[in-house]
């Protein structure tokens, strides 16, 4: 069946016609490609993979990652916000959606209004992991190394804006001291450089960091939410560490370029909804420290009303910080 282009729809509405039904089959009818704005092996490589295979068997075609990372995830983001809105060019990112517009004053895009959502997908905490050797076992020692050696100590993010920089700039804030940033195209090479003990400290999802704080290969001190996590039931909280305002937990949403048809949008949605009930999906979710958001936020809908909130939330944040990326 052809595929109904934006056109076709605008063309059967001015000529008084219901639009077409996009009914069963009629999209997609080829492979979807999802742009992950950070490099493979990562938190967000590692969400997107997950969702989009699940998604993919109820879409009944492939959905391809695509890892474009660079620029604190603007990079990606760009790509999509300027590619064709036909459904076959998707975005999945994170907090960084939020904190761009205000973080980055020149873009080559419209980082507000550039993009269709289609709904939530997850929220996941933050941990602060560090090199096996770091000489700290719990999140107070951590500290006072922090507050001892600062710029000595080379701390790993993964560009501006990014989850890794905003938590860092969280607990930098916290401890009073500055560390030495290192930025990498993600936390997945940022990750293989805390394992060979070439940067000495990181804070990522716990989608990153859960399989090698439990083989012992990295040391984590604390997890950055309310609550612990059920798959690292030993990590204490901030709070319990002594550092009750480092907390932030790292959302995820799914999005199309500005333009794609709103039965594209739901159809896309549905099989997100879908995807998030997926037994494997949930059960791989849960292993990593996370879960997948309620059906009712994955929509196209509650994702923009949570964004657009999102981005007001962290501009006076930033502006105050005067952090800015140009
Ligand atoms: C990634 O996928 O590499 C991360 O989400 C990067 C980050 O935001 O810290």
């Amino acid at each position: 069946m052809p595929q109904i282009t934006r056109r076709a729809l605008m063309a059967a509405g001015a000529a008084g016609l219901a639009a077409p039904a996009l009914g069963q089959g009629a999209f997609p009818t080829r492979t979807i490609n999802v742009i992950v704005p950070f490099a493979a092996g990562g938190p967000t490589d590692t969400v997107t993979r997950l969702t989009a295979e699940a998604m993919g068997r109820d879409l009944g075609q492939t959905v391809v990652v695509e890892n474009v990372g660079g620029a604190g995830g603007t990079l990606g983001a760009a790509r999509v916000a300027q590619a064709r809105p036909d459904g076959y060019t998707l975005l999945l990112h994170h907090i960084g959606m939020a904190t761009a517009p205000t973080l980055y004053r020149r873009l080559p895009y419209d980082a507000v209004n550039g993009f269709e959502t289609i709904g939530l997908v997850t929220e996941v905490p933050m941990t602060l992991v560090a090199k096996k050797d770091f000489p700290a076992t719990s999140l107070a020692e951590a500290v006072a190394v922090i507050k001892r050696e600062g710029d000595k100590l080379n701390y790993a993010n993964a560009g501006i804006g990014a989850a890794s920089h905003l938590c860092g700039l969280l607990l930098m804030k916290a401890v009073g001291t500055a560390m030495t940033t290192v930025p990498f195209r993600g936390t997945g090479p940022a990750i293989q450089e805390l394992l060979s003990g070439r940067v000495d400290l990181m804070c990522d999802q716990t989608t990153n960091t859960t399989e090698q704080i439990r083989s012992g290969d990295i040391k984590a001190f604390n997890v950055t939410t309310a609550e612990r996590v059920q798959s690292l039931p030993n990590l204490p909280t901030s709070k319990e560490g002594g550092l009750p305002e480092f907390e932030v937990s790292v959302w995820h949403g799914l999005y199309a370029p500005k333009g794609t048809p709103a039965e594209i949008q739901q159809r896309l949605s549905r099989a997100l909804q879908t995807a998030l009930r997926d037994e494997k999906l949930v059960a791989r979710f849960a292993d990593l420290g996370t879960a997948p958001v309620a059906q009712d936020r994955a929509t196209p809908e509650a994702h923009r009303r949570f964004w657009q909130a999102d981005i007001a939330k962290w501009k006076p944040i930033i502006q105050a910080a005067g952090q800015f990326a140009d």
